[in-house]
């Protein structure tokens, strides 16, 4: 504007009307984003004038999970609102049956909204994790039928053994006889990479075998964490670009991108070529390239590109990190692992581990195993925060009355730290607190512990990767003896998993 236009009147008075104007709408939406509407009967989280809680959610960004933790730790409200200048209106629940009514009780009220695909559609496109409806129901079907006991008796448990044994030799031995210290999670990350692949995909990656991350593993990984940061910035798309401009040699979600396509194209081209041979498989990869689409139609190279990239994070990072977790607690929680290795003592002999049917039943026996699995997802969700987009209006179990277009966070993280859900201690790794006065096992509600996900979209892997991390587990805590290297900061990275921010590394030796 120039001096002439700034003492025209006209424009004095736009000028004086604009501030006039912008005082009073920070006076009206004093505690929310502008034009959010207030909503009866809801906590608002805090906020401050016209933008809501943007600076609180920029502020927090690093450590989300505590902060919707400690939003619900000093009052007995579990539903709180959310207004957030440039987010659409969400409502954040840390109460059980609130998310097992959105999960389950009226499921098909609540969906993957467009925030969320908008945010998943480049890395996950039309996957399983990032569709509704026909899409998804063909995808859950088709894959449904490779998670059967007979595959999992004869084969998984194959897979894992096989895996666990190349994974000693290579990684713990060699650092016991050579003295060093390892990153857990990193190997973790690799095991569950190498075992996933194998058994979904029929191809031996062999990721442990390498010193640093396979190429596609790395690349995965940034294209995830860019994926989360869309979630949490409404600007995401200026950001990107700034951030292209300012660092043009850096890697930016389109070059993650390529090699993870590429690493899904070459691997179906692969099972292409093997059936052309006239070699049968039935494994998750072959039952997809035999399978029709929701139209009837044979699934084209972009389908399954998709279905490949999906399944991988379902069944790599979940895993690693609950196996990552589980270490951490257990070499912070010394009682725990000695009644756990005790029970192994108890079970496991050396021939049982070369049996994996056997083995595959011994491990369904083994209760404080389980119960030591279940309060690490209790306390360290694989994936901690979650969102829903409402097709209609709905009233909550507790009454909270939701908006069709409202967006439902729920947060298995807070939930499971929350001590109106698990008492006064519900911050203790207490694996106990899993039985029943008579010693038997106790499984809660899907609402209560939602680790898993809850209802007709529950975990399809549930089995698989409790499976997996036991046998781990048991093979790892019998052989080997783990120590924390002292003065690590073990803490989570923000994603849309529940990755180790640094890595964990560890000391071992024989277990005698
Ligand atoms: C400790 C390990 C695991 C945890 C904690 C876990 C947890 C979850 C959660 C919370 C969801 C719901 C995600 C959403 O829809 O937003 C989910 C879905 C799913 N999980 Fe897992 N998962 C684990 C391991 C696995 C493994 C090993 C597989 C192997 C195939 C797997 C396959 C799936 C699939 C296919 C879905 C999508 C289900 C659907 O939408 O119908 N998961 N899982
Ligand atoms: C693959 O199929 C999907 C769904 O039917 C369709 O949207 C997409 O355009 C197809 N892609 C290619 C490359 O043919
Ligand atoms: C761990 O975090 C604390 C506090 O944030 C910091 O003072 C310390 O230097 C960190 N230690 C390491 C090993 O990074």
């Amino acid at each position: 504007m120039t001096t002439q236009q700034r003492s025209n009147p006209v424009y004095r008075y736009v000028g004086g009307a604009a501030a006039a104007g912008i005082t009073l709408l920070a006076a009206y939406y004093h505690d929310r984003a502008v034009f959010d509407e207030h909503r009866e009967g809801i906590v608002c989280m805090r906020g401050y004038p016209l933008v809501g809680g943007l600076p609180d959610l920029i502020a927090n960004k690093d450590k989300i999970h505590e902060w919707f933790t400690n939003e619900f730790k000093t009052s007995d409200v579990l539903t709180a609102t959310m207004s957030v200048l440039g987010l659409p209106r969400h409502i954040l629940t840390v109460d059980p049956n609130n998310v097992e009514h959105v999960l389950k009780g009226n499921f098909e009220n609540y969906i993957k909204g467009p925030e969320f695909h908008n945010a998943m559609n480049q890395l996950f496109g039309d996957g399983i994790f990032n569709s509704n409806g026909r899409q998804w129901k063909y995808q859950r079907k088709t894959a449904s039928h490779v998670f059967n006991v007979k595959n999992f008796r004869d084969q998984f448990t194959d897979v894992f053994v096989q895996e666990i044994e190349y994974m000693s030799e290579k990684i713990w031995n060699t650092a016991i006889e050579k003295d060093e210290p390892v990153d857990f999670h990193d190997i973790m990350f690799k095991f569950t990479l190498d075992s996933f692949i194998l058994l979904g995909f029929g191809v031996q990656l062999n990721a442990l075998g390498s010193k640093e991350k396979v190429p596609f593993a790395a690349a995965f990984d940034e294209a995830q964490k860019t994926t989360f940061q869309r979630f949490v910035n409404p600007f995401w798309k200026v950001t990107e670009r700034l951030q292209k401009i300012a660092m043009p040699w850096k890697a930016g979600m389109n070059e993650h991108l390529n090699v993870v396509d590429t690493f899904a194209r070459e691997v179906t081209e692969k099972r292409r070529e093997e059936m052309a041979r006239g070699e049968e498989k039935k494994d998750l990869l072959s039952r997809f390239m035999n399978a029709r689409n929701a139209d009837g139609e044979p699934l084209n190279n972009t389908e399954l590109r998709d279905i490949v990239l999906n399944f991988v994070i379902a069944g790599r990072d979940t895993t690693a990190q609950a196996l990552s977790w589980t270490f951490y607690l257990l070499l912070n929680h010394p009682r725990v692992e000695e009644k756990l290795v005790q029970e192994i003592n108890e079970h496991i002999t050396d021939d049982i581990m070369h049996d994996s049917p056997a083995l595959y039943e011994v491990i369904k026996d083994m209760k404080y195993a389980h119960a030591v699995f279940y309060e690490v997802l209790r306390l360290y969700p694989s994936v901690p925060l979650n969102q829903k987009f409402a097709l209609n209006d709905d009233v909550w179990p507790d009454g909270t009355h939701i908006r069709k277009g409202d967006y439902i966070l729920w947060s298995p993280y807070s939930q499971g730290r929350n001590t109106q859900n698990w008492g006064p201690t519900a911050n203790q790794f207490r694996p106990e607190r899993w039985f029943t006065e008579n010693g038997e096992l106790k499984r809660e509600s899907q609402g209560q512990w939602p680790a898993f996900h809850a209802g007709p979209r529950v975990c399809l892997g549930q089995n698989l990767a409790t499976l997996e991390a036991l046998v781990a587990i048991i093979f790892l805590l019998k052989r080997y003896k783990f120590q924390l290297v002292p003065n690590q900061n073990i803490t989570y990275q923000v994603s849309l998993t529940l990755p180790m921010k640094d890595g964990m590394m560890v000391t071992v030796e024989k277990r005698e």
